[in-house]
């Protein structure tokens, strides 16, 4: 008997989600932030800290191919966006900052600025936003990027390429930005 409902309650959710026009933009910018976040903290954390700080055995460095050292992670997150921006995904992101050390990671839409402002503005919180680019219009969410550690801010504000040299620990130094078409 109990099992009966069971196989009718799931029977009820598979036909409620066939119905389904599909899942909407903004839980599927929020999944996909939860993927890149997670890859990032963990590569930050369990590859580069534990063999650059840690164990000592190899370092990070920006030119990673040159002296045999680990891509940065916002390197490494650059890859991937450029991987993902090769194939017909269904969406790109990339991780930007309105004072960017790579100029490729400067925003470019009006949005992107709107939406990288907004979260250095309201820590904690994240932006989402439409934009039409071409005849297409999309959903653009923007995900705050944290110093969470010193080694941010140091780097960062001693690199010669870094337009800003006084950013501090807990500042909002950029943000991820996810785009969707609709
Ligand atoms: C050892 C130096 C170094 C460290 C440590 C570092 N970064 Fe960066 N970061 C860079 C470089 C170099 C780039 C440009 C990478 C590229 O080519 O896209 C960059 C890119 C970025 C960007 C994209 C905008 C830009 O400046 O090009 C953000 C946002 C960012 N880093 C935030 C952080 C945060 C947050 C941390 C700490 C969790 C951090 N970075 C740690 C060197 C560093």
């Amino acid at each position: 008997m109990r099992i009966a409902a069971v196989i009718a309650a799931v029977a009820a959710l598979l036909t409620a989600c066939g119905q389904e026009q599909g899942i909407a933009p903004q839980r599927m910018a929020d999944a996909v932030f939860a993927v890149i976040e997670a890859d990032r903290a963990s590569y930050t954390q369990k590859v580069v800290n534990r063999l650059q700080n840690e164990d000592k055995v190899i370092k990070a460095d920006e030119h990673w191919q040159d002296s045999q050292a680990l891509p940065l992670p916002a390197q490494m997150l650059r890859m991937g966006a450029e991987r993902v921006a090769e194939q017909d995904a269904g969406f790109n992101y990339a991780l930007l900052s309105l004072w960017a050390i790579n100029k490729q990671n400067k925003p470019r839409t009006d949005l992107e600025k709107q939406g990288l402002q907004y979260v250095m503005d309201n820590p904690g919180k994240n932006f989402y936003g439409r934009e039409t680019l071409g005849d297409t219009e999309y959903f653009t969410a923007v995900y705050p990027d944290v110093a969470v550690s010193p080694a941010c801010v140091g780097c960062h504000n001693e690199h010669i390429d870094s337009p800003r040299t006084d950013f501090k620990l807990g500042d909002t130094m950029g943000g991820v930005v996810i785009r969707i078409p609709l």
